[in-house]
C-alpha cells in the first residue's frame, strides 16, 4: 500500500471515520416476505395487506421487507396456494372456500347456507377451540394459520333479478373451488362453475357465467357492477379470509423477527375486520349509486322462501363431513337449522 494512502487510512482510523466512499460494516440483507393477493389494493384485504407491509417493516425494524402482489399480478387462486407450499411466496390471505381443492375439505363446511349469515357467529367460529384441530389440517399441508379476516356476508349478482329461488333454474353461476357452494347452487337450479377471482370480470362481461355471488366491497373494487344488472342482498353465506404462511418458514425464523411479526398480524386482523365492515356498508351505497345494476334487498318472506330451499344442502353435507362434526359447528356457532 502506498505511504500516502496509509497514513490517510491510520488518520481516518485514529478519528473514528471513514470516508463516505468507503464501505460501512455490512447490514445483513432482509428477509423478504412475498404477500401475494387476488382482490384489489383498494378492497379490504388489499389495504390490509399494505397495512401488515407497514406494521412489519417497522416493528422489526428493517430486518423484514414484505412484499405486495395484488390482483392475482404473481398467483392466481390456486396457484398462490401451490405456490406457498413450494415456499415461492410467504404469505397469503385466501378464502377458506378454496381450500378443498388442497384435500383439506374441512374449511367447506362454513360454506353451509345462512350458517355465517350473522356477524357474531363468525367471530364466535373462527375464535373458538374448534379451530385448533382445524389449523392442524392446513399444518398438516405445510401451511400454518396466522388469523381469519371476516370479509362480511355475501349478495348475488346476476342478469337476471334472483328473487325467488325459481329464478336461478339454468343460470350459469361462478363458485369458488368448496363442494358445499357447489352443492348449494346445485339445489337452486342453477349450473355452478369453478372460476378463478382474476377470470369473473371476463367471464361476466362475456356471458360466460350469468352470476356470481360476492361481498360488496368486490363487487364495488373489481367493478361488476359494470357487467351485471341486478345484485341481490341474500346475505346466504359468508366470505372470511385465512391468512397464512409457508410453516417452515414462518418456524424458521429467529424469535426476534417473529415476534414483532405476530404483533404485526394482531394489529392488521384488527385494522382488516373494522376497514371490511366500513367498505362493504359503504359499497353496497356505492354501488347503487352508479345507476348501472338494480339492488333488491330480500324481503323477511321472500328469504324464508331461500332458506327452505338451500336448508337440504345442509343434510347433505352430512355426507362429507359427518352428522357430528356439523352439530359441534352448529354448537359453536349458536346457529339452529331451521325445520
Ligand atoms: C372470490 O374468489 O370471489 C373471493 O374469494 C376473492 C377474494 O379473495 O376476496
Amino acid at each position: 500500500m502506498p505511504m500516502r494512502l496509509f497514513s490517510r487510512l491510520l488518520l481516518f482510523t485514529l478519528l473514528g471515520v471513514l470516508p463516505a466512499s468507503m464501505p460501512a460494516v455490512a447490514q445483513p440483507a432482509p428477509i423478504i416476505i412475498k404477500f401475494s393477493h387476488v382482490v384489489s389494493p383498494d378492497a379490504p384485504k388489499g389495504k390490509a395487506a399494505l397495512k401488515f407491509r407497514d406494521l412489519a417493516e417497522k416493528y422489526t425494524n428493517g430486518k423484514v421487507k414484505v412484499e405486495v402482489y395484488p390482483n392475482s399480478s404473481l398467483y392466481k387462486d390456486k396457484e398462490e396456494l401451490e405456490a406457498l407450499q413450494l415456499g415461492s411466496v410467504q404469505i397469503l390471505a385466501p378464502s377458506t372456500s378454496k381450500f378443498g381443492p388442497l384435500g383439506v375439505k374441512e374449511f367447506d363446511v362454513f360454506d353451509l347456507p345462512f350458517l355465517l349469515s350473522d356477524d357474531a357467529r363468525e367471530r364466535q367460529m373462527f375464535a373458538s377451540p374448534m379451530m385448533a384441530d382445524l389449523n392442524k389440517r392446513l399444518e398438516a399441508k405445510g401451511i400454518g394459520p396466522l388469523a381469519y379476516w371476516d370479509n362480511g356476508a355475501y349478495v348475488y349478482t346476476c342478469n337476471k333479478p334472483l328473487i325467488r329461488p325459481e329464478d336461478f333454474r339454468g343460470l350459469k353461476m361462478r363458485i369458488q373451488g368448496s363442494k358445499v357452494l357447489d352443492a348449494a347452487a346445485r339445489a337452486l337450479g342453477a349450473i355452478p362453475q369453478i372460476m378463478a377471482f382474476s377470470e369473473l370480470y371476463q367471464a361476466l362481461q362475456t356471458g360466460v357465467v350469468d352470476g356470481e355471488d360476492n361481498v360488496p366491497s368486490n363487487i364495488l373494487t373489481q367493478k361488476f357492477y359494470e357487467v351485471q344488472k341486478h345484485l341481490t342482498v341474500s346475505y346466504h353465506g359468508r366470505l372470511t379470509y385465512a391468512m397464512i404462511t409457508n410453516k417452515k418458514f414462518w418456524d424458521g425464523l429467529p424469535e426476534e423477527v417473529r415476534k414483532p411479526l405476530a404483533q404485526a398480524v394482531t394489529e392488521t386482523t384488527d385494522f382488516f375486520n373494522e376497514t371490511a365492515a366500513k367498505d362493504n356498508a359503504d359499497a353496497l351505497q356505492k354501488i347503487e349509486a352508479t345507476g348501472k345494476i338494480q339492488v333488491h334487498v330480500l324481503t323477511d318472506a321472500e328469504k324464508k322462501a331461500w332458506i327452505a330451499k338451500l336448508m337440504p344442502v345442509h343434510k347433505e353435507m352430512e355426507s362429507r363431513f359427518g352428522k357430528d362434526f356439523i352439530e359441534r359447528i352448529y354448537k359453536t356457532t349458536g346457529f339452529t337449522p331451521a325445520s
